[in-house]
C-alpha cells in the first residue's frame, strides 16, 4: 500500500483546511515531529502522517511497532475543552475512533469493540492506540496520536496484536485516507466540543460491551491485571474485577 497519493493528500488539505499537513516517508514518531514543529511555530495547527516511524510511541513508554507500508500513523494538535478530566478525554477519543473505524469495514464486525480507556479490539487483538499528549499546562491543546494496523501481517506486528487485512476486512489501497477522513470529520471542533459527560460515558458503555463478557489485560506503570469491565465512573476511570474475583479500580 502507498503512501498517500498526491490525490489523496490535496483532497484531505483541502476538506479539512484548518491543519498544515505534513506527509513524511519516514520519521522517528509522528508524535514526536508533530510536537517539534509546534514547538517551532505553536500558531499552527499541525498534523503529521508519515509512511513508517523508527521509533513509534505507545503508553506508558512502550515502542509501538510501525512497519513500512502497512498501516496508518498519525498525529494532530487537538483543541481540548475538556481541560484536565484526562480520564473523560480519553475515553471520547476511543469512541471517535472507534466511529470512524466502523464505516470502513464492508462487513459487521461484532468482535470490534473498545477496551478501557481507549484501546480499540477486535476479539482478544488490539487493532489501534492512542497516545494523547499536553502541550500546555491547562490541557487547553494536545497532540492526539493514532497508530491503526491496517494491511499489516502476523510477522510485522506484536503476538498481542492484529490488523484490518488479518480480520478479513478486506482494507484497500485507499482505506488509510478513507479511515484519516473519518477521524478528522469526527474529531472536528465542533463534534468533539459537542459531548457531555453523560454521552460520553453511555457511548463508552455500549462499544465495550465486550469487555464486559471476557477478560482483557490492563496494564500501567504499577500494576497488571486481568479483568472485566464492571463499571464506569462519572470522572471515566473504571472498576474491573478480576480473573482472581478482585474488584480493583482503575485510574489510568
Ligand atoms: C498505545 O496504545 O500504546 C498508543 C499507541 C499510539 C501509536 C501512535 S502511531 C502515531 C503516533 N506516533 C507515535 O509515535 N505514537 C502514536
Amino acid at each position: 500500500m502507498k503512501l498517500f497519493t498526491p490525490q489523496e493528500q490535496q483532497n484531505l488539505a483541502a476538506h479539512f483546511p484548518e491543519f498544515s499537513m505534513l506527509f513524511q516517508e519516514t520519521l522517528d514518531s509522528t508524535q514526536s515531529e508533530c510536537q517539534r514543529q509546534w514547538v517551532k511555530n505553536p500558531s499552527v495547527r499541525w498534523l503529521v502522517v508519515a509512511n513508517h516511524q523508527t521509533n513509534g510511541r505507545g503508553r506508558y513508554g512502550h515502542q509501538w511497532q510501525s512497519p513500512a507500508y502497512v498501516n496508518l500513523y498519525v498525529s494532530w494538535i487537538q483543541p481540548n475543552p475538556y481541560k484536565n478530566q484526562i480520564g473523560l478525554l480519553n475515553l471520547l477519543c476511543g469512541i471517535l475512533i472507534y466511529r470512524s473505524l466502523k464505516p470502513c469495514l464492508d462487513f459487521p464486525l461484532p468482535e470490534l469493540t473498545l477496551k478501557w480507556p481507549n484501546d480499540m479490539y477486535y476479539a482478544d487483538k488490539k487493532l489501534a492506540g492512542l497516545l494523547l499528549q499536553n502541550l500546555d499546562a491547562d490541557f487547553s491543546k494536545i497532540i492526539v496520536g493514532i497508530g491503526i494496523n491496517i494491511t499489516a501481517q502476523k510477522n510485522e506486528i506484536p503476538e498481542t496484536a492484529t490488523s484490518l487485512a488479518l480480520i478479513g476486512a478486506n482494507p484497500q489501497d485507499d482505506t488509510r485516507s478513507k479511515i484519516l477522513h473519518h477521524l478528522l470529520t469526527n474529531f472536528r471542533d465542533p463534534v468533539f466540543a459537542e459531548y457531555t459527560p453523560d454521552k460520553i460515558l453511555d457511548e463508552f458503555a455500549q462499544c465495550s460491551q465486550r469487555t464486559r463478557e471476557h477478560f482483557y489485560s490492563y496494564s500501567c506503570y504499577q500494576y497488571y491485571y486481568k479483568g472485566k469491565l464492571q463499571e464506569l465512573h462519572p470522572n471515566g476511570t473504571a472498576t474491573i474485577i478480576t480473573d482472581h474475583g478482585q474488584i480493583v479500580h482503575l485510574t489510568s
